[in-house]
Formats: structure tokens, C-alpha cells, sequence
């Protein structure tokens, strides 16, 4: 048998620094949604998520809270950080600490490596400093500030006044790897999708890259650089290093070549940083590139990207503790094209929800399973003479199962769920037109209920594979009352219109209840 292909997946680790909003979950759902995918597909698959615990970001804050900063991240990751998975249902394969020894240890190892081959020299850095980004600016990333900040020059997305730096700091070459940055976009035109993101990333290096400055000298909260214990490494270059130090860098090697390259989903705001900085440094350490880099868009707040800083960030419990996980993942996953910025807005989650999940797809399952139990005792009924209505099914099934998984090769998540929603409205249709209750009140007319309800069955169990990455929990549910055998997670996911299914159905209750908004 073939060897399983390989597919790790990341997030970006999070900041610390506070506790996370929907825009956090949005990244951690989109990436959970194509690892559930590709495990189902029988991919060797690796998701990895994880935190971002150094800097001045963190050690600012640990100290306003009186507090070190190592306890103020321990705190954060155990009460708001690990939690977070649990509330949208993130099934991930391992969560990295930029303060794990595993880490720390191989940042040094790989920074050694690229000082003793020349891609790192001394030099002072003067200009500035973004605390919020954890950034390098220069003058034209600045814009005019307002209210309180009103005639200086402030941070485009924090609108908070940059600081002026002026160390002496290391410096990694990134200049020297602009021309091999340029074939890489060049040979592979989908390195960095959508396509919005690669057009911003070849206009950077085109217009010319900078050395970075990738150490500090003013504080001490970070990994120390190894041959000068008195600069520590900067954070977006230790953080960076996540990526590989989670899957065996430096003291694993056949982890490491079974899973990396991988593929990064990271928000629109840190694409310079993955698609630029970070494959400058795996070059010059001699590594493969990334799989490929996507850059989504961002959830919107009266037009502006949702932040903790401003005060706009939402806590994600405060929409699933309503509407449940599989909610939330479907709404976001749905309604925001895949790359593009999203508003979100408690109207439409609940109008989709009442529409989309609970009339749609709930509605759908209660229903077949209902007639099942009532007009057959619960005995899954067997297909007989087929009608034309009952083939277009079957091709239905077929057709969503591959255009959602092409749609998924291309990361397109809102097109694989709006593939596998067409079964759904085919299979809501097929019920109209065929009105089994009707059938059942004519005894001579029990092939042609038997049929239709065996032809309903079987769509809904290609429909629970299919939506099981969006909807863990409600797909394994229908599973249960479909009879089915082991999990739904074990069903594989690109073949979806022929899963093995069951023999009796148990009842189901509703899949998608009806909720109550408090305004
Ligand atoms: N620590 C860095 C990442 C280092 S990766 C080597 C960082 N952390 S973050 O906590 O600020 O952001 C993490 C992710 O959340 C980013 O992908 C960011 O784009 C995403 N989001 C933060 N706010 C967001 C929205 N309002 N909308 C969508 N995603 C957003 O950056």
C-alpha cells in the first residue's frame, strides 16, 4: 500500500498577552476544519497550535499585573489559551509553548547554525518599534493618530504610538535571499494564497528587502542568543521556529522529515512575517520552504479588524455557550469567503442557524430518521426499482463528495461547505416531491416508501461524513441514530457517497435546537 501523504497544518501561536476573541478562534476553526478534513481522507495528518509567550508585549503586561512573566503565561495558557479548544472544538495533535525547553533549545541551535554560516552580523538598529505588532516600523507603516494621540504619527493597526529604538541588536541577511524569495513565488504560484496576498507579497520584495534586526537588548524575556547572553532573541524570530521545533527540529529527524513541510494558515496582518521572513530564514539554515502560506482576512468591527486593544473583541463562549460549537465553526467557516475580511453580526448568525442548520440540515435528519422509526419500525428499508428522482440522488452525493474535497485541496472552506449543502437541498427537494408521508397511507404503494426513505438514508449518512469537519458534534450524533458502525471520524471523507451505514435507526434528538436571543 502507498504510504499516507503527508499533511501538517499550523496556526499562528497566540500572544499571551489576553485572553482570546472570535478572531483567534476563526484562525484555530479554519485550520481544524482542513485538518479534520485531510485526516479523514486518510492523510498522515498534524495540526499544531500553540502560544507566543515572549517579548515586551508579555512581560509589559505580566508586570502591570504584578506578576512574572512566565506566571502571567502559565495562568493565561491554563485558564484562556487550552480552554479555547475545548469551546470550538479544535481536535489538534499538539500544542507548543514558545517557553518549552523543546523550543528554546532548538531556537539556539538553529540561530548558532546561521551565525557560524555568515547570515548574521552586528549592527545597531535605530528607528521604530510597534510593542502591539511586536514590529519593526518604518515612517510610511505609521498614520496620522487621533483623540488622545492626536497630532503623532501612530501604528496603522493598533492606533497607538510606535517607540523609538535605538540598539545595538543582530541582524539575519534577509536582503540576500530576495532573488530566491522571487523564484520561489515565480515556480509556485500558490506558495502564498488567495491570490490578494501573493500580489502584496511579491509587491514587498520587489520593492526591496531589509535586513531584520533579530535580537534585544533592553529586556531579558526571551531566548537567549547563544555565543551573547546579554541580547535575547527577538520574538517573531523565535516564534517563527515554532514550526519545526514542534515536529523534531534539531533532535528529531525522522519526525521531522515525516512532517514538515507545512502548511500555514495565518491572518492577513503576520503574512510578511510567514511569507517573506520565514522561508528567508529556513533558506539560509538550508530547510525546505513551507508547504504553502494562507492568508485570511480578518472578522470586522464597525469595519475595523476585531481587537482586544480597542475593545472590540468578543469572547467566543459568548456565542457557543448559545449556539454550540458546531455553530460557531459552520457560521464562520460559511458566511466569510476564505481569505477575504467578514463582519459579524448576531442577526445573521442566528438567521443562519435557524435557517441553515436547524430548518435545513436538523430538520432533514429528524425527519428521515422519524419516518425510518415510524413507518419501518426502525429497520433501515432496502432500495428497490429506482426512479429518476432517486438516481439524481445518488449522483448528488457523488458530486458534492468530490467538489468539497477539491474545493478543501484549494482551501476554499466556505465552497467544500457550500458543495455539501447542495445535498442538503437536494435531499430537502427529493422529500417534497416524493412526500412519503403520503406513500405510507397507501399500503400498495410500501415499495416505492421503502425506496425513497432507503434513498433519504443514505444521502444523510454521505451528508454526516461530508459535514463531519464542520460539525463534529452533530454529525457523530446522526451517526449514532443512523446505526452506523464505529465513528463518523473513521468513515473516510472524499468517498463519502459510499460509507458503510446501518441496518436500524435509533431516534435523534434535535440536532440544532431552537435558541433564544437575549438582545
Ligand atoms: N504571536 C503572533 C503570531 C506568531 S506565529 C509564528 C500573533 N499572535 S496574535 O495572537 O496577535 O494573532 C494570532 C492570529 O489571530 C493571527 O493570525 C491574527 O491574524 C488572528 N487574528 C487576530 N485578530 C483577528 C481578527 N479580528 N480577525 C481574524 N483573525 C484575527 O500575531
Amino acid at each position: 500500500m502507498a504510504e499516507a501523504s503527508s499533511f501538517y497544518i499550523t496556526t499562528p501561536i497566540f500572544y499571551v498577552n489576553d485572553v482570546p476573541h472570535i478572531g483567534h478562534a476563526y484562525t484555530e476553526v479554519a485550520a481544524d476544519v482542513l485538518a479534520r478534513w485531510h485526516r479523514q481522507a486518510g492523510d498522515d495528518t498534524w495540526m499544531l497550535t500553540g502560544t507566543d509567550e515572549h517579548g515586551q508585549k508579555i512581560l509589559r503586561t505580566a508586570t502591570a499585573n504584578g506578576v512574572t512573566p512566565q506566571e502571567w503565561a502559565d495562568k493565561l495558557v491554563a485558564d484562556a489559551w487550552i480552554p479555547l479548544l475545548e469551546t470550538v472544538d479544535i481536535a489538534n495533535d499538539d500544542f507548543i509553548r514558545t517557553t518549552d525547553a523543546r523550543h528554546e533549545a532548538n531556537v539556539q541551535k538553529f540561530l548558532q547554525k546561521l551565525y557560524d554560516d555568515g547570515h548574521i552580523y552586528t549592527g545597531e538598529y535605530e528607528g521604530y518599534y510597534c510593542v502591539g505588532c511586536e514590529e519593526y516600523k518604518q515612517e510610511s507603516d505609521l498614520v496620522a493618530g487621533t483623540g488622545e494621540y492626536e497630532g503623532q504619527q501612530v501604528c496603522a493597526i493598533h492606533s497607538k504610538p510606535v517607540e523609538l529604538l535605538h540598539e545595538k541588536n543582530y541582524f539575519f541577511r534577509t536582503s540576500a535571499f530576495a532573488e530566491r524569495l522571487l523564484a520561489l513565488y515565480e515556480e509556485r504560484p500558490d506558495f502564498v494564497q488567495p491570490e490578494s496576498a501573493r500580489n502584496e507579497v511579491l509587491g514587498w520584495v520587489r520593492s526591496g528587502l531589509a535586513d531584520l534586526s533579530i535580537s534585544r537588548s533592553t529586556f531579558d524575556w526571551g531566548v537567549k542568543v547563544p555565543w551573547d547572553e546579554t541580547h535575547v532573541v527577538y520574538v517573531w524570530f523565535d516564534a517563527l521556529l515554532n514550526y519545526i521545533t514542534a515536529v523534531g527540529y534539531g533532535q528529531d529527524d525522522d519526525e521531522f522529515s515525516r512532517r514538515w513541510p507545512a502548511q500555514h494558515i495565518v491572518g492577513k496582518d503576520i503574512l510578511r512575517f510567514h511569507a517573506v521572513i520565514w522561508p528567508a530564514m529556513l533558506m539560509a539554515a538550508g530547510l525546505e520552504v513551507p508547504k504553502g502560506v494562507f492568508g485570511h482576512g480578518w472578522l470586522l468591527v464597525g469595519g475595523e479588524k476585531m481587537s482586544k486593544s480597542k475593545l472590540t473583541g468578543i469572547a467566543p463562549e459568548q456565542i457557543t455557550s448559545t449556539f454550540g460549537s458546531d455553530a460557531f465553526r459552520y457560521y464562520f467557516m460559511r458566511a466569510i469567503a476564505f481569505g477575504q475580511d467578514g463582519s459579524f453580526s448576531w442577526e445573521d448568525l442566528a438567521a443562519r442557524y435557524q435557517a441553515e442548520l436547524a430548518n435545513g440540515f436538523g430538520n432533514l435528519a429528524s425527519r428521515v430518521v422519524a419516518m425510518i422509526n415510524r413507518y419501518c419500525d426502525g429497520v433501515v428499508p432496502r432500495q428497490g426499482a429506482l426512479e429518476a428522482a432517486d438516481i439524481e440522488i445518488g449522483a448528488v452525493e457523488r458530486r458534492a463528495t468530490d467538489a468539497s474535497w477539491q474545493a478543501i485541496d484549494r482551501i476554499a472552506i466556505h465552497e467544500a461547505i457550500g458543495a455539501a449543502w447542495e445535498l442538503v437541498d437536494a435531499l430537502n427537494g427529493y422529500l417534497t416531491a416524493e412526500e412519503p408521508w403520503a406513500l405510507a397511507k397507501d399500503p400498495e404503494r410500501r415499495d416505492r416508501l421503502e425506496t425513497v426513505l432507503a434513498t433519504a438514508y443514505r444521502g444523510l449518512g454521505t451528508l454526516a461524513v461530508l459535514l463531519s469537519p464542520v460539525l463534529p458534534k452533530a454529525t457523530a450524533k446522526l451517526w449514532t441514530a443512523l446505526g452506523a458502525p464505529g465513528t463518523v471520524q473513521d468513515a473516510r471523507v472524499d468517498l463519502a457517497y459510499e460509507a458503510e451505514l446501518g441496518e436500524r435507526v435509533a431516534p435523534l434528538e434535535a440536532l440544532f435546537p431552537r435558541v433564544e436571543v437575549a438582545e
